[in-house]
């Protein structure tokens, strides 16, 4: 069963939304209908999260699986309290550092918030997004808003309101274009409910801005194949997976660009068509008959345009795809978790 519907595109702006585009759109979320709306990190596909049969049709629109919990966006820290019950304090600390922002506390689920946006477990993500748009829609709609990441699953997110319709066009009722998002990268998601908080996905915000405050945050990186993720929400191995082959090459730069090269045109001998994903730096690097893209010069630009980067070079017909790793440090470790999924472990080691 999947959701279908009229797509109408409005367009906004994404620093002074205006206030009919926001009621328009606040209205359809009320009457259980879905609005894709951008958030500093990705666009999101929203619903009522009060409402269990809207939040069914973000399921179906996304034809994603009943078992992967979806994110509660409020438009204010205080709202934390209308979707949890026996907050920590430590939960409380960092909303007050990091809300509004790309961060997402797993706390224990209030009762009355419906179980299936939580996939049946009995907490409950919430997150303050730090973008005009979604904050007006939020309290327009004066509903906390559950919203995944508006791709369909297994693509790579959605950045632009282009990419929203790409995936879902048909099957949403509203698409809000605000433009592209400034990170690009989904939001940290910190597990609360455990007695030492642990990070479940590396995101917008970084590991050692969140030590800051918890030094003892627990970080340890797990991919987990489809067949075993039922237990582990978000941690499925294939993620963000383009239709080409993902190939990501790890280790120090100048190994890991001979690397590149050397595949591309073993790749192009055998007939097939090659993308790179790479730095500015490299991007002279490689024959004239490689689709090259560059993410950009840091890793800020790089974190921009990693989903937009796979989506184009894909959109190319590219059989396969190469992409250089870019660090663990700061941004990195969020970068490198997204790549590994688009690769699905395909990872060539050149240290
Ligand atoms: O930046 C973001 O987080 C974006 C924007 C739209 O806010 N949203 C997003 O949602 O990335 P989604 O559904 O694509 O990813 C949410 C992640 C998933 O890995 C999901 O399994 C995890 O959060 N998650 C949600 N609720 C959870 C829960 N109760 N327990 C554990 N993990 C949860
Ligand atoms: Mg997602």
């Amino acid at each position: 069963m999947t959701y279908t519907t009229q797509t109408r595109v409005l367009v906004v702006d994404p620093q002074h939304p205006e206030a009919e585009v926001i009621r328009t759109a606040a209205a359809t979320i009320r009457e259980g209908r879905l609005v894709a709306f951008p958030t500093e990190t990705v666009y999101g596909l929203g619903a009522n999260a009060l409402d269990s049969a809207a939040i069914a049709r973000i399921f179906q629109a996304k034809q994603r699986p009943t078992t992967d919990p979806i994110i509660a966006h409020i438009a204010a820290p205080s709202q934390l309290n209308e979707l949890a019950v026996n907050i920590p304090p430590k939960a409380f600390a960092l909303a007050q550092a990091f809300f509004p922002g790309p961060l997402t506390l797993i706390l224990q689920r209030a009762p009355h918030v419906p179980e299936n946006i939580a996939a049946g477990l009995n907490t409950i993500a919430v997150r303050m997004p730090a973008h005009p748009v979604a904050q007006a829609l939020i309290q327009a709609a004066d509903v906390p808003i559950a919203a995944p990441s508006a791709n369909t699953f297994t693509r790579p997110s959605a950045t632009t309101a282009q990419h929203v319709l790409e995936d879902l066009h048909g099957h949403v009722d509203i698409v809000l274009d605000g433009g592209a998002t400034t990170i690009g990268l989904e939001s940290t998601v910190l597990d609360m409910t455990q007695s030492v908080p642990v990070v479940l996905r590396p995101g917008g915000l970084l590991l050692d801005d969140l030590r800051a405050l918890i030094p003892d945050i627990q970080f340890a990186p797990r991919f987990v194949k489809e067949e075993t993720a039922a237990s582990s929400p978000g941690q499925m191995l294939k993620h963000y997976a383009p239709r080409a082959a993902v190939t990501v090459f790890t280790g120090e730069r100048r190994a890991v660009l001979q690397a590149m090269q050397l595949a591309a045109l073993e790749h192009l001998q055998t007939g097939k068509q090659v993308g790179v994903l790479v730095a500015d730096e490299d991007r002279s690097l490689f024959d004239p008959r490689v689709v090259v893209r560059s993410l950009g010069a840091d890793l800020h630009e790089i974190g921009r345009n990693l989903f937009a980067g796979l989506r184009e070079v894909d959109a190319r017909g590219v059989d396969v795809i190469l992409v250089r790793d870019f660090g663990r440090e700061g941004l990195g470790a969020a970068l490198w978790d997204r790549l590994v999924r688009a690769a699905q472990g395909n990872i060539i080691n050149m240290n």
